[in-house]
């Protein structure tokens, strides 16, 4: 697979075009406005921060569910979406409040999952490093219309 740039740059306008539409109309706390301040890091470098993610996640076409669920197009998605996985009750409800997982939402996720969502099933520490969040997020856009 040779995602380049550009192509991870257009699939974020498309995505970013669709999420601001959904978090206009959204009353969820947590939603906020796409693309305020986030800016998308680099998808190559971020298939190799993905390796950190995949003891639990699979990404791609016929992705499927491990230890959490498959992130296939999961930019845009409300949290909790994949039928059939069994999310944490944190997660659920922030489902039902209707969060949404735009680009900053992810990136607040990322770096401290327990904070961002008490109660998480994602046993993961975090991502520290600004860099590694905006380009393990530009690494997922690029499969966001598969
Ligand atoms: C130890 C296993 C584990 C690791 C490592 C992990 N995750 Fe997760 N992830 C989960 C689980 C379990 C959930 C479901 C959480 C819940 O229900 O509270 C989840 C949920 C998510 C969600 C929300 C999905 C949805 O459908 O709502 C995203 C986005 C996500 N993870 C991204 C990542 C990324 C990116 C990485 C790597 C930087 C990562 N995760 C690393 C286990 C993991």
């Amino acid at each position: 697979m040779n995602w380049g740039k550009s192509c991870a740059a257009m699939a974020l306008s498309l995505v970013l075009g669709a999420t601001g539409a959904l978090v206009v109309g959204s009353t969820a706390p947590l939603a906020q406005a796409a693309g305020e301040s986030f800016e998308m890091g680099d998808a190559k470098a971020g298939e190799k921060v993905f390796r950190k993610c995949m003891a639990c996640h699979e990404v791609g076409p016929g992705a499927k569910a491990k230890v959490g669920p498959p992130l296939t197009g999961v930019i845009g998605r409300h949290a909790g979406g994949v039928d059939g996985f069994e999310y944490s009750d944190a997660m659920s409800t922030k489902s039902q409040e209707g969060l949404v997982w735009t680009p900053e939402n992810i990136n607040h996720m990322l770096a401290k999952p327990k904070d961002f969502l008490p109660g998480t099933k994602m046993s993961f520490a975090g991502l520290r490093k600004d860099k590694e969040r905006a380009d393990v997020i530009a690494y997922l856009a690029t499969f966001s219309d598969k």
